[in-house]
């Protein structure tokens, strides 16, 4: 993917990439593919796929790690946290006390950015609790991070195993941008990217904006435009996996140290989440996005072109979808096979009177650069996720 060069891709050079890269790859075909439930990513699978999880715990991201840890299919190459729901020096020691939970000493932690790129932090506090867990409790780690920053690690690993790792993220995106533009060959030697982020249903910090987005807006366009295959799990489907009392109940009777933790993060969890007046959740956002990951069949996903807004003042952070045949007005079936009748330009705001614009188009054609999840399966996500974090499956 050829770049400005000075890290960034521009839209422009990311049409150029994208195209190249689908022709090469075929992806275009499979891009149009019908949309629908995804086949099993693990259907045959025989060795580990290797994965970077970029995280920012958080209690719904401790039951994700939890159920990564737990998951043979993953060779976890490391967890990089990253400043979000709470600051780094809180989501730091929260991903360490859960490598230590897991008895997962063994996987690298490498500390990432303290802030987004070029906003003021805002956290989620109010809905993680001071200490990012909920309320629930812990030891102090004695586990150590290693010295190497995020997205040096990021690099090195990517760099090591080209065309073999895949990232997860669960929170703000500022640790992958900052790889981006360390290296801007590096897009091109990610297998690919599921991140628990963005909404094409309307946000959750704002009405606009979903949390992780909405932190850093910027890095989420990097990595949007980055060319990386990506899949977005996002408030559309999340918002359909509410913990509950039941799942907790289950989790204590299972005797583990894994299954009791999940058990006290969720218990404070759901206690904390009714206190602010709220009848269901907390919604497993990020368990979502390793379960998809692990087995892709749980997801319904779509073609999008999917863009980030950056400069709207009630706005940013905004994931903004943008299909010919998904959505209220679907085309007949069949259609999204005929590439040449799914072009539809891409239209940004009508530019103001000032602007040199005299047109609201920012794309001639439309370009899918991610499959975005629209539907989830529910009964079978918790299936996966309350069996493993309990030691049954
Ligand atoms: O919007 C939900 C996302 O924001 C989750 O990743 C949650 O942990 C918070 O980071
Ligand atoms: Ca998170």
């Amino acid at each position: 993917m050829m770049d400005s060069g000075k890290g960034r891709v521009t839209r422009r050079e990311f049409v150029k990439g994208t195209a190249a890269m689908m022709a090469a790859s075929g992806g275009g075909a499979a891009l149009f593919a019908s949309p629908g439930w995804a086949g099993s990513a693990t259907a045959g699978q025989e060795q580990a796929r290797r994965v970077i999880i970029d995280t920012d715990p958080g209690v719904d991201d401790a039951l994700a790690l939890l159920l990564a840890m737990r998951s043979p299919e993953l060779k976890i190459e490391g967890i990089t946290p990253v400043a979000g729901n709470v600051p780094l020096e809180l989501t730091l020691p929260n991903a360490l006390r859960l490598v230590e939970i897991a008895g997962r000493s063994d996987i690298p932690v490498a500390a990432g950015a303290r802030g987004p790129l070029v906003r003021r932090l805002v956290t989620a506090t109010y809905a993680h609790g001071e200490n990012g867990l909920g309320g629930a409790v812990f030891p102090d780690p004695t586990t150590k991070p290693i010295d190497e920053p995020a997205a040096e690690f990021i690099r090195r690993i990517v760099r090591k195993y080209p065309g073999e790792v895949s990232l997860i993220t669960l929170g703000p995106l500022t640790n992958i941008a900052t790889a981006l533009n360390l290296d801007p060959e590096l897009a091109g030697m990610i297998r690919g990217l599921t991140m628990m982020g963005g909404s094409l249903s309307g946000g959750n910090i704002t009405p606009a904006a979903e949390f992780n987005i909405y932190v850093d807006p910027e890095a989420a366009r990097i990595v949007f435009q980055s060319g990386i295959p990506l899949t977005m799990v996002g408030l559309d489907v999340t918002r359909k996996t509410s913990l509950t009392d039941e799942h907790v109940r289950v989790l204590q009777a299972a005797q583990n140290p894994v299954s009791q933790a999940a058990a006290k993060i969720g218990r404070n969890a759901i206690d904390h989440t009714r206190e602010r007046g709220y009848l269901v959740g907390p919604n497993m956002h990020d368990s979502l996005a390793v379960a998809g990951f692990l087995d892709l069949s749980l997801l319904k996903l779509e073609p999008f072109y999917v863009d980030v807004e950056t400069n709207g003042e009630l706005t940013a952070g905004a994931t903004l979808g943008y299909s010919p045949v998904a959505g209220d007005l679907r085309r007949k079936p069949g259609m999204e096979k005929n590439a040449a009748a799914l072009n539809m330009p891409i239209r940004g705001a009508a530019p103001t009177l000032a602007s040199r614009k005299t047109s609201p188009v920012l794309r001639e054609t439309w370009t899918p650069n991610v499959q975005v999840a629209v539907d989830v399966d529910a009964r079978r996500f918790f299936d996966l996720l309350i069996g493993r974090l309990a030691g049954k499956t």
